[in-house]
């Protein structure tokens, strides 16, 4: 039985997806600890979450790369039964300027917090921020979990494949933990407070932030890479999933764990809309719900960028009992707002 009161870590609370999954485990009554070094984040989300949910949330500003620190915190927070880990470093392009950074702060970090939680020797359930990456161009479309993970095309990309291999041996070695990792799509949208929302550091590198940044007038103009794919308008297609429908999805994966309504004690699923949409199709609705006619222009491809990808949520949906609830033209309009509070 889920005992709502439980208390969950986050790390990496204070970012994107990690505070948007805050606000969703305290309506439910999780007692929720933040950890976060800020290294990509603002302690005004803190605020911005006290906004929202009207309660004080612990936080604790931890270096997850530094084991003694990580042993410390969570003996200090030895009732827990959870935690989600979203804490890691995100930027692609960034990942092959400093492979060595990510190895050190993705792998690092994953490792740390493990291997407290063994040492605290009772039932804990872990989720994984996982991600579409891991699956390149995929064979087949949309994709499905049986989809085969090839090479990673970039150091951030293996760095989500060796965690969730780490997480499967570390489960199968131990008796106390059970996992979930969460392959997640392309997250985007805010809080419909605009309380929370992405806060993209300098140039933004995907879409949405760019869109909605020009839109603002901060950039001149979007360019968009590439209108010569086999695709439907001939723009990249991928799956864009409404930043809150995401973080539900973590309180689905936590109340399966809870409820073990699974047998296996490691599962992995796709969170996406199931949904493809093109890169012209998401300007579409962005002028749609702000009224404002995008500038752009066609520009070359990106390297490194697929063609397609959308999830197939089918194991989600039905294993968790979860589906998104929100549209595009929703998600668009909840970053919109966002964007306009952000930059007055
Ligand atoms: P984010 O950068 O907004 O949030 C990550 C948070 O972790 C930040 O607040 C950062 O300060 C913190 N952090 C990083 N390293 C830390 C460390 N060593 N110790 C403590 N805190 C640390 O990123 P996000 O978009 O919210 O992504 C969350 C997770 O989801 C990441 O693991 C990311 O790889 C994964 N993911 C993101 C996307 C996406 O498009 N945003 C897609 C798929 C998967
Ligand atoms: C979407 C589409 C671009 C910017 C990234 C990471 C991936 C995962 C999700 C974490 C593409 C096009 C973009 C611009 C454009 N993150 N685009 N002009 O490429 O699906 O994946 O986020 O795990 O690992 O690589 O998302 O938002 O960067 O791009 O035309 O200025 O928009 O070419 O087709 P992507 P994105």
């Amino acid at each position: 039985m889920i005992n709502q009161s439980s208390k969950i870590i986050v790390t990496g609370g204070l970012g994107y997806i990690g505070s948007h999954t805050v606000v969703e485990l305290q309506s439910k009554g999780y007692q929720v600890v933040i950890v976060d070094n800020l290294s990509n984040s603002s302690i005004e989300v803190l605020n911005g979450l006290k906004n929202i949910t009207g309660k004080n949330i612990v936080f604790e500003n931890v270096d997850l790369k530094k084991s003694d620190l990580v042993t410390d915190l969570f003996e200090r927070h030895s009732d827990l039964s959870g935690v989600i880990h979203f804490a890691a470093s995100k930027a692609v392009g960034e990942s092959v300027e400093k492979p060595l950074d990510y190895y050190e702060n993705n792998i690092y970090s994953l490792v740390n917090v493990l291997k407290a939680l063994q040492k605290l020797n009772k039932s804990i359930n872990f989720i994984f921020s996982s991600s579409c990456t891991v699956y390149g161009q995929a064979e087949t479309l949309p994709i499905s979990e049986e989809e085969s993970i090839k090479k990673a095309e970039s150091p951030y990309g293996n760095t989500k494949q060796i965690c969730e291999e780490i997480i499967t041996d570390t489960v199968s070695s131990s008796k106390n933990l059970k996992a979930i990792s969460l392959r997640y799509f392309n997250p985007i949208g805010a809080h419909e407070s605009s309380e929370i929302g992405e806060l993209p550091l300098g140039i933004p590198q995907n879409l949405v932030p760019f869109i909605t940044q020009t839109g603002a007038g901060i950039r001149s103009e979007l360019i968009v890479f590439g209108d010569d794919y086999q695709t439907k308008d001939g723009t990249c297609v991928r799956d864009y999933i409404h930043v809150v429908d995401l973080a539900k999805a973590h309180i689905a994966a936590l109340t399966s764990l809870i409820n073990n309504t699974d047998s296996k004690n490691y599962e992995y699923y796709n969170i996406g809309t199931g949904r493809g949409t093109s890169i012209l199709q998401a300007i579409t609705s962005f002028e749609k719900v702000s009224k404002i006619k995008l500038k752009y222009k066609i520009g070359s491809r990106r390297i490194g960028d697929i063609t397609s990808a959308y999830a197939d949520t089918s194991k989600a949906n039905k294993k968790l009992n979860w589906t998104t609830k929100l549209t595009l033209d929703q998600a668009m309009e909840s970053a919109w707002k966002w964007q306009k509070k952000i930059s007055k």
